[in-house]
C-alpha cells in the first residue's frame, strides 16, 4: 500500500459486522443441523476461511453480499486441517462445538504466531473437565467424549476463544456448567445471544460468571452480528491522528468506553450517538498511559493504533501490553518513520515528535498494519507498506472506506512498489 500522507480525514465512514464476533457464531452453526442466516457479516478474508473450513467439514455455506447462510446437516468429517489452521487461529473455535455434535473432533494445533505463542491449554483443560479425552498425535489434538458432562470450571486467565468454545461445548452437555473467571467481551455475548435463539440455555454472558444448562439438539437461527469495535477504534484514530473530523456510523458507542475514554484523555472531542461517534481532533494529542486489558479494560487489538497515535503526542506516553508477548513488533516499523519509541519486554516509552516522515515500512499482524497506515496517513510524503495481506483479514473496504475520507492510498501488487 502506498499512502500519500499529510490529508486531514473528514466525513462519515460506516463500520461493517465485528470479524471477532461472527467467527465464533459461524462456529456455533455445527451445533445444529438447521438453517442459519447470519447478517451484517464483514466481506474479510477471515470470515472466508471459517467458510472454507465449515464448507471443508461438509455444510453447505451460501455468502451473499453481507449474509450468509449456513446449514450443516451434511458434516461428514470432523478435522480442522493445518492449513487452515495456521490461516487463522480462530479456526480452533470449531473444536467445541464438533466434539459437542459428534462426539470426536481434530484439530491441528495452532502453534505459534507472530503475537506471542498463543497456546489453547485453557480450552482444553475445561474440554477434560467436561470429561473429554484429549489426545496429541502428529500435531493435531484429539478431542472424544460419547457425551459431555457439564462442569465447574474455573478459568486461570479470561481467554475469549476458551470462554466460546467452552459455552458452545456446554450447550449440549448433561446438565449445568459453570465457567467463572470467564471473558466478558461484547463477543462473548453476541455469541450468548446467537446461542440462546438456537435454543440454548444461558445466564451471565457478560459477567465473569457463566451458567449454560445443556440441552439435547439446538435449531437454525437468524441474527445480526454486532458493529466491529475495532474497526470504529481504527477510524476514530485516523480521524484523531489526521487532525481531521470524522462520524464513525452503524456502530455502538456503549462497546468502545475505554478507548472513547483515553481519546478524550488525549485531547480529542468526541460526541456519542445512539448508533455514531464523531471525533473532531485537537492537536497535538496529549500524551497518556495505556494498559491493555481483558474487557472492558482497554483493549489490546487498539493498542497499536493508540501507540501511533502517541508517537505524535505533546509529551511522554507509555503503552503496557498485557495481553499479549511480543505485541510491539509495529512499534520497530514505527521508528522507521520517526516516532522515538523505547520497547522494554511488554512495556514501550513513546515520546512523542512534532511529525512522522514517509519511509518503506513491513507489516507483521492485522492490527499493526492498521497502526502503519494510520502512520502513513500522518507522515510527511510517501508511506510504503509491504505485506499489507494482513489487513484484508480484518478491515473491510478498508483502502475505499479511507479514501472517501479524503485520504491518499493506492494498493500495488508486490512487485509493483
Ligand atoms: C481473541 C480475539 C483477538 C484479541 C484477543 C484478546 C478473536 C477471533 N480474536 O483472541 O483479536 O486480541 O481475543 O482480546 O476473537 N491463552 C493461553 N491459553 C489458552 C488461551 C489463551 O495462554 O488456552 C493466552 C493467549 O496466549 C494470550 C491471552 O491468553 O496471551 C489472550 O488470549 P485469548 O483471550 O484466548 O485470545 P483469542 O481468543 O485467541
Amino acid at each position: 500500500m502506498v499512502i500519500q500522507g499529510g490529508n486531514r480525514l473528514e466525513g462519515m465512514v460506516p463500520v461493517s459486522g465485528s470479524k471477532n464476533a461472527a467467527l465464533p457464531i459461524m462456529a456455533a452453526t455445527l451445533l445444529s443441523a438447521g438453517d442459519c442466516r447470519l447478517t451484517n457479516m464483514p466481506q474479510l478474508k477471515d470470515i472466508q476461511t471459517m467458510c472454507k473450513l465449515l464448507t471443508e467439514l461438509g455444510a453447505v455455506v451460501k455468502f451473499n453480499s453481507g449474509e450468509v447462510v449456513i446449514n450443516t446437516v451434511g458434516i461428514n468429517k470432523n478435522n480442522a486441517p493445518y492449513e487452515l489452521v495456521k490461516q487463522m487461529r480462530a479456526s480452533v473455535l470449531v473444536l467445541g462445538p464438533l466434539l459437542a455434535r459428534f462426539g470426536e473432533a481434530r484439530v491441528s494445533l495452532p502453534g505459534g504466531c507472530a503475537i506471542g505463542s498463543r497456546p489453547i491449554d485453557i480450552h482444553l483443560e475445561g474440554l477434560e473437565a467436561m470429561g473429554a479425552e484429549i489426545t496429541l498425535q502428529e500435531g493435531d489434538i484429539t478431542a472424544r467424549a460419547k457425551q459431555l458432562e457439564g462442569a465447574s470450571i474455573n478459568f486461570d486467565f479470561p481467554s475469549v476463544g476458551a470462554t466460546e468454545n467452552l459455552m458452545m461445548a456446554a450447550t449440549l452437555a448433561r446438565g449445568e456448567t459453570v465457567l467463572e473467571n470467564a471473558a466478558r467481551e461484547p463477543e462473548i455475548i453476541d455469541l450468548a445471544n446467537a446461542l440462546t435463539m438456537m435454543g440454548a440455555k444461558i445466564e451471565g454472558a457478560g459477567t465473569d460468571s457463566i451458567k449454560i444448562r445443556g440441552v439435547n439438539t439446538l435449531s437454525g437461527l437468524e441474527h445480526r452480528i454486532i458493529p466491529d469495535r475495532i474497526e470504529t477504534g481504527t477510524y476514530l484514530v485516523a480521524a484523531a491522528i489526521t487532525e481531521g473530523k470524522v462520524e464513525v456510523v452503524n456502530t455502538d458507542p456503549v462497546l468502545l468506553q475505554s478507548v472513547l475514554k483515553k481519546l478524550k484523555q488525549t485531547g480529542m472531542e468526541i460526541k456519542q450517538f445512539e448508533r455514531a461517534i464523531r471525533l473532531t481532533a485537537k492537536f497535538p494529542p496529549q500524551p497518556v498511559d495505556i494498559v491493555t486489558m481483558p474487557y472492558p479494560g482497554f483493549p489490546t487489538d487498539m493498542q497499536a493504533q493508540f501507540t501511533a497515535l502517541l508517537s505524535l503526542a505533546s509529551g511522554t506516553s507509555t503503552v503496557r501490553e498485557t495481553i499479549f508477548e511480543d505485541r510491539f513488533m509495529h512499534a520497530l516499523e514505527l521508528e522507521r518513520l520517526g516516532a522515538d519509541i523505547k520497547i522494554d519486554g511488554n512495556f514501550v516509552t513513546v515520546h512523542g515528535t512534532d511529525s512522522l516522515e514517509g519511509a518503506p515500512v513491513m507489516a507483521t499482524d492485522l492490527r499493526a498494519s492498521a497502526a502503519l497506515v494510520l502512520a502513513g496517513l500522518a507522515a510527511e510524503g510517501i508511506t510504503e507498506i509491504r505485506r499489507i495481506y494482513h489487513l484484508d483479514r480484518g478491515y473491510e473496504k478498508l483502502q475505499e472506506k479511507l479514501g472517501k475520507l479524503g485520504a491518499k492510498l493506492e494498493r500495488k501488487e508486490a512487485g509493483e512498489v
